[in-house]
C-alpha cells in the first residue's frame, strides 16, 4: 500500500512535454474497445512509456471491472472538487495509472461550469504528467460520448469483421470527419481471423472514408480472434500480462510499437485541452492544477 503511495507519487511528477492523448472509439459496442485501451495502455507501460488510462466508458463491463480494481473515489470527485485528478489515481496492472470513471461522465455537457473547469484542470494535470493518456470511451455518438473522441490527439477505431460492426464504424468515422476536418483516425481491426481480413477490414473502411468523405484513414494493426482474451476477461486479469505469449499479447505489443514509433499528430501542441473546451461549450481557458 505504502509502495503504491509511493509510485503514485512518483508518477506525478511533471513530465517534459505533453502526453499524446488517444481516444479508443467503435461504432458498435462490444467490439473490444475497453480489451484494446487496457492491454494497449500495459503494452505502453511496458515500453516504457508513462500511461494515463482513463475510463471514459459507462458501460458495465468498464476498465475497473475488466482489471478488477475497486476504488473508492473516482472522475465523480473530482467533478465536485472534493478531490483532485492525482488523488483518486489507481494503480492498475503493469504500472498504468487508472482514472476511475463515473456515470456522470454522461452529463459531461451539463455539468456545472465548475464541474466543468474541475475536470479540465485535472486532465490538464495528467497530459502534464504522462506520455500517453489512453481514452476508454463508450460506443455510440452522443455529444457526451464523443466529447472525448473529437478533442483527441488521434482515434482509434475498433471494428470487428462483421458487416454491422463495419457499416457502424463508418458511421461514426463519418461523425467525427464532419465535426473536425482535422482528425487523425487509425483503424485497429479486432477479432480477425487473420491478416488477409483484416486487410479486407481496412479496405471497406478506407475505401468508403475515401470515396464518401475525401479523407484517409490510417491502418494501426489487427487482433485476431483469440480465446486467451476472453479466457482473461473471466479472470479479471488482462491478457497481455496473463497470457503474454498468446496471438492478442503480441499483436497487441506490435500495435503499441507502431504507435510510439509513427506518431501521427503535431507533437507539443495544447490543442486537446483547447478542443475539448470546445465540444463542451466552454472557452479555451483552463485553471491550472
Ligand atoms: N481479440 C479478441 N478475441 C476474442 N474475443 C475478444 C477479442 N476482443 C474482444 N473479445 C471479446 O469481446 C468482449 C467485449 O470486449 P470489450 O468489453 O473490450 O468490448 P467494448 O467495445 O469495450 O464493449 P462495450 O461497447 O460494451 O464497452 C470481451 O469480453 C471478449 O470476450
Ligand atoms: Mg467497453
Amino acid at each position: 500500500m505504502a509502495e503504491q503511495a509511493q509510485n503514485l507519487r512518483e508518477f506525478v511528477r511533471k513530465n517534459q512535454g505533453l502526453a499524446r492523448v488517444i481516444a479508443v472509439t467503435s461504432g458498435k459496442g462490444g467490439v473490444g474497445k475497453t480489451n484494446t485501451s487496457v492491454n494497449l495502455s500495459i503494452a505502453l507501460a511496458q515500453k516504457g512509456q508513462k500511461v494515463v488510462l482513463l475510463d471514459a466508458d459507462l458501460g458495465l463491463a468498464n476498465v475497473e471491472v475488466l482489471l478488477g480494481l475497486n476504488s473508492l473515489y473516482n472522475l465523480q470527485h473530482v467533478i465536485t472538487g472534493e478531490r483532485t485528478m492525482a488523488q483518486i489515481l489507481v494503480e492498475g496492472p503493469g504500472g498504468v495509472a487508472v482514472v476511475p470513471g463515473t456515470s456522470g461522465l454522461a452529463r459531461l455537457a451539463d455539468l456545472s461550469e465548475t464541474g466543468r473547469q474541475n475536470v479540465m484542470a485535472g486532465l490538464k494535470q495528467m497530459q502534464e504528467r504522462a506520455d500517453f493518456v489512453v481514452i476508454d470511451t463508450m460506443a455510440g455518438i452522443g455529444k457526451s460520448a464523443t466529447s472525448f473522441v473529437l478533442a483527441a490527439d488521434e482515434v482509434l477505431l475498433v471494428c470487428a469483421p462483421e458487416p454491422s460492426s463495419i457499416v457502424d464504424a463508418y458511421a461514426m468515422m463519418k461523425t467525427i470527419y464532419q465535426k473536425r476536418d482535422d482528425a487523425i483516425v487509425r483503424l485497429i481491426a479486432n477479432m480477425v481471423m487473420n491478416k488477409n481480413q483484416a486487410s479486407l477490414v481496412y479496405s471497406k473502411l478506407s475505401g468508403a472514408a475515401q470515396q464518401y468523405l475525401g479523407r484517409k484513414l490510417s491502418y494501426l494493426g489487427m487482433i485476431p480472434r483469440d480465446p486467451h482474451v476472453s479466457q482473461a476477461v473471466m479472470q479479471s486479469h488482462p491478457f497481455v500480462l496473463r497470457y503474454p505469449a498468446s496471438p492478442a499479447a503480441k499483436s497487441i505489443l506490435d500495435i503499441a510499437d507502431r504507435l510510439i514509433t509513427q506518431r501521427a499528430a503535431s507533437p507539443g501542441t495544447e490543442s486537446f485541452l483547447r478542443r475539448f473546451a470546445q465540444t463542451l461549450g466552454l472557452g479555451g481557458s483552463v485553471q491550472s492544477a
